[in-house]
């Protein structure tokens, strides 16, 4: 029998099978098998001649430093661990509108204004499009070249003649390979356009951006195998009617992927916002419900203000919303207040939101959470002096846990004006406790 030129392909994570699947044996997601072409098989009975390869102890491995290219934005030069790396494929991926077009434009343009080579690849836009909004950026942003193209031959055409040392494509899902079948954005077509850009990215030494569409669960659109692929994986985050952005590395092969970049959109584009601490701080309200909470993001610490309204509900169960904190985290809380404090909150709606749109996703915030929902539930005024201040872990049996960076955190309190920070320690050990000690600071 002829073998079938089409396979199905699951479009999360890239498994295939000549059969389509409603679930995808390979992780498990439903609805997620497209149809493919099969590329050619090797042709029956070719042998390729191998040879075995010496290995070579690890200290003998010559690894020259990567001198980094700066892109002139300091967060994300951090999130990136230091800047671009030569010959490195990072993929950036972000709701329609948070701003990855214009991250990525600012930064060519401060590497081209520093005397690099620079490519921007626009997919999505027309390169009038695109003027228009470097006009808003600056004059830096209007000197980089710009080729508005989607055919994946042109483009790796143009990179090796123009030998970019950037080069941003936006965006990876638009790119096409007329040789295969599949429409742009589909599992082959993105795989293969990855492929054969990092293979280009390798040989010429160029970084290359990837722009990347994320789905509505907010994960990277197409293939699992283009996480895998990259060097790095940066997601920008944050809600298109707020202003506060933040950039955090989803995975780094050149640094950390703690670090965690903070912007805000303006007029003129994306402007670094690098002491968010204050204005975080200065926006706190003092009403009932609202903490600033000591966080870490990555090695930097960063206050914020959580916020959190309890409000009798309609529905049951009753709406438990959480914004910027995990449900899960939040539902554990709500737990835990319930049984060791005696605050039940089963009759009530109880929202939490951290201000700003910014995401904070450690133990750590866990006390400053409980502390705004009591905060909130009681109503009570926290009057005119500081905004009270928290940072620990909640056990599940009603004990506070100690994070890290504990003198980090203390210390850019400190630096804002907040003294009475509540944090685990010798003196405060519970939950009880530490609810106690806010009634007392606000009674002080
Ligand atoms: P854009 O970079 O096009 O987003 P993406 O590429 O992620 O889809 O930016 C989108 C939004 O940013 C758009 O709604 C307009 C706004 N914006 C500003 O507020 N100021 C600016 O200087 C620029 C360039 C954009
Ligand atoms: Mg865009």
């Amino acid at each position: 029998m002829a073998r079938s030129n089409t396979l199905f392909a699951c479009s999360a994570c890239g498994h295939d099978s000549p059969k389509w699947h409603g679930r995808c044996p390979g992780c498990g997601e439903w609805n997620t098998f497209v149809e493919e072409q099969r590329s050619a098989a090797p042709a029956r009975g070719a042998r390729r001649s191998t040879r075995a390869v010496r290995p070579v102890p690890l200290a003998d491995v010559e690894a020259e430093a990567v001198a980094r290219m700066g892109t002139g934005i300091g967060e994300l030069d951090r999130v990136l661990g230091g800047g671009l790396v030569p010959g490195s494929l990072v993929l950036i991926g972000g709701s329609p509108g948070i701003g990855k077009s214009t991250l990525t434009c600012a930064a060519l343009g401060n590497l081209a204004g520093s005397g690099r080579n620079v490519l921007y690849v626009s997919g999505e836009e027309s390169a009038a499009q695109v003027k228009l909004r470097a006009e808003r950026l600056g004059p830096r942003a209007l000197q980089v070249p710009i080729v508005a193209e989607t055919d994946l031959d042109s483009v790796i055409a143009t990179i090796e003649q123009e030998r970019p040392d950037a080069c941003v494509i936006d965006s990876v899902q638009v790119l096409y390979d007329p040789a295969l079948s599949g429409s742009a954005g589909s599992v082959g077509q993105v795989r293969e356009v990855a492929g054969r850009l990092m293979r280009v990215a390798k040989e010429r030494g160029t970084a290359v951006i990837l722009v990347g569409h994320v789905t509505k669960e907010g994960a990277i659109a197409g293939p699992r195998v283009l996480e895998h692929l990259v060097d790095c994986v940066l997601s920008f985050e944050g809600e298109r009617e707020r202003s506060y952005r933040t950039v955090r590395a989803l995975k780094n092969r050149f640094g950390s992927t703690n670090e965690v970049g903070v912007f805000e959109m303006r007029d003129s584009g994306l402007v670094e916002v690098q002491d968010a601490s204050a204005r975080f701080v200065a926006e706190a309200t003092h009403a009932p419900g609202s903490v600033v909470l000591c966080a870490m993001e990555g090695s930097r610490p960063l206050l914020v203000e959580v916020q959190a309204l309890v409000a009798p509900s309609e529905l049951a169960p009753p709406r438990r919303v959480a914004n910027g904190v995990d449900r899960n985290r939040l539902a554990l809380i709500l737990a835990v207040l319930a049984r060791h404090s005696g605050l039940r909150l089963g009759a009530s709606d109880v929202f939490v939101s951290i201000a700003g749109g910014v995401r904070v996703e450690e133990p750590g915030a866990d006390l400053a959470i409980a502390l705004a929902l009591a905060g909130a539930a009681k109503g009570a005024e926290t009057g005119a002096g500081q905004p009270p201040a928290a940072f620990g872990e909640l056990g599940l049996t009603g004990e506070l846990r100690q994070v890290a960076h504990a003198d980090r955190r203390l210390a850019e309190a400190r630096k804002f004006g907040l003294t009475n920070v509540l944090h685990p320690g010798p003196g405060l050990s519970t939950l009880g406790a530490a609810l106690r000690g806010a009634r007392a600071l606000q009674a002080a």
